[in-house]
């Protein structure tokens, strides 16, 4: 098996002093609420749906050519997982919204993507969505702003993209929809923007072994939570960890967020396995790893250089986890 390695990201020279712009103006609202619950918390992804321990399983399911990085040889890592709700609100279940997958990958030794890194930790971070409803950082962060005060939200994202380009975001948000999560242990997350692998780029996704159905109704707040303590305390949940090899700048771009690499294009091979053992999250234990994991910083730069983030999104992204992270006084990396 053989894959391209034609890929390249463009970078604008003036982008860095765009996104700290951006980043400043998603932590603002940070600030504002921190200030207001007189609590530290992120700026999105607020509501933490579960933290679980895991283990990152490289076996020798790659094909030879994505035995790259951290999946070179067969090997067990621990991890920690956060589940969360992509609000910066801390709001009920049933609100539409996005959800995520952060996993910390322990005991990854090699050169990191951002300079001087010292840690030796792999972060993946995943939606349930494949690809954003936003083609650039601006949209995001406009969205993120217009989601803090919704009855002027429409209005806004005209006033700044024109009416033409809402309209595509709108749709596209509306459609977001169909990825709607019946229970965690059952859905699929997707990095939804690219990574290096080795000298290739890919995005990855998480694709549940559990079969849909059964999860516990969707009542009250916190029913996500409620499933999972269920699930855990029974047995173990098991994902694959899948990547999609960049095929060309047309059908898998990377600089443009907003298109969809659709596996008609790229199919998703399986690279190694995310497996949380059997475990009692609502324990004392429980309790007192979500509280280890809610101070740490999960951040898609807190990567080897081999799995650099890529794109203009990504380079944005590496600025806002940054001063999030900064503003909450999150903790130094394990
Ligand atoms: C489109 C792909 C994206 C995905 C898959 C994604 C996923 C996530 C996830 C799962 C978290 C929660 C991490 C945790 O549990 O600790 C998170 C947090 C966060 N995201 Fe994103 N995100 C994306 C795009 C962006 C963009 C474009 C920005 C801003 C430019 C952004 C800003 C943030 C911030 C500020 C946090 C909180 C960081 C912290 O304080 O720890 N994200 N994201």
């Amino acid at each position: 098996m053989s894959f391209s390695t034609d890929w390249k990201e463009t970078v604008d020279p003036g982008e860095k002093a765009r996104f700290e712009m951006l980043s400043k103006q998603i932590t603002d609202i940070q600030k504002r609420r921190m200030e207001r619950a007189g609590q530290p918390f992120r700026a999105v992804h607020r509501k933490a749906i579960a933290a679980a321990k895991a283990e990152l399983r490289i076996g020798n399911d790659a094909p030879e050519a994505l035995r790259v990085g951290l999946f070179k040889a067969p090997a067990t890592h621990a991890c920690w997982v956060r589940f969360s709700n992509g609000s910066g609100s801390h709001q009920a279940d049933r609100k539409q919204d996005v959800r995520g997958i952060a996993v910390k990958v322990f005991d990854v030794p090699g050169p990191k993507a951002l300079p001087g890194a010292q840690a030796t930790t792999q972060d993946f971070l995943a939606i349930q969505i494949p690809a954003t409803p936003f083609k650039n950082a601006e949209e995001f962060v406009a969205f993120v702003r217009g989601a803090a005060q919704p009855a002027t939200l429409l209005p806004k994202l005209v006033g700044e993209f024109g009416l033409v380009a809402t309209v595509k975001m709108v749709a596209k948000l509306a459609g977001t929809a169909r990825y709607k999560v019946d229970s965690f242990a059952t859905a699929r997350f997707f990095s939804a923007l690219p990574i290096r692998f080795g000298p290739y780029a890919v995005k990855y996704a998480f694709v549940p072994r559990q079969e849909a159905g059964a999860a516990v109704a969707h009542t009250g707040d916190d029913f996500y939570r409620a499933d999972l303590v269920k699930r855990l305390a029974a047995g173990p949940l098991l994902y694959d960890l899948k990547v999609q090899p960049f095929v060309d700048e047309k059908r898998t771009p990377i600089e443009n967020a907003a298109i969809e690499w659709r596996e008609s294009d790229s199919a998703y091979l399986k690279v190694a396995e995310l497996y949380l053992p059997q475990q009692d999250i609502a324990s004392a234990e429980g309790g007192a790893l979500a509280e280890r994991v809610e101070a740490a910083s999960f951040d898609p730069w807190h990567a080897l250089e081999e799995h650099r983030p890529l794109g203009a999104m990504m380079r944005a992204r590496g600025v806002a986890y940054f001063d999030s992270t900064q503003q909450r006084k999150a903790a130094a990396e394990p």
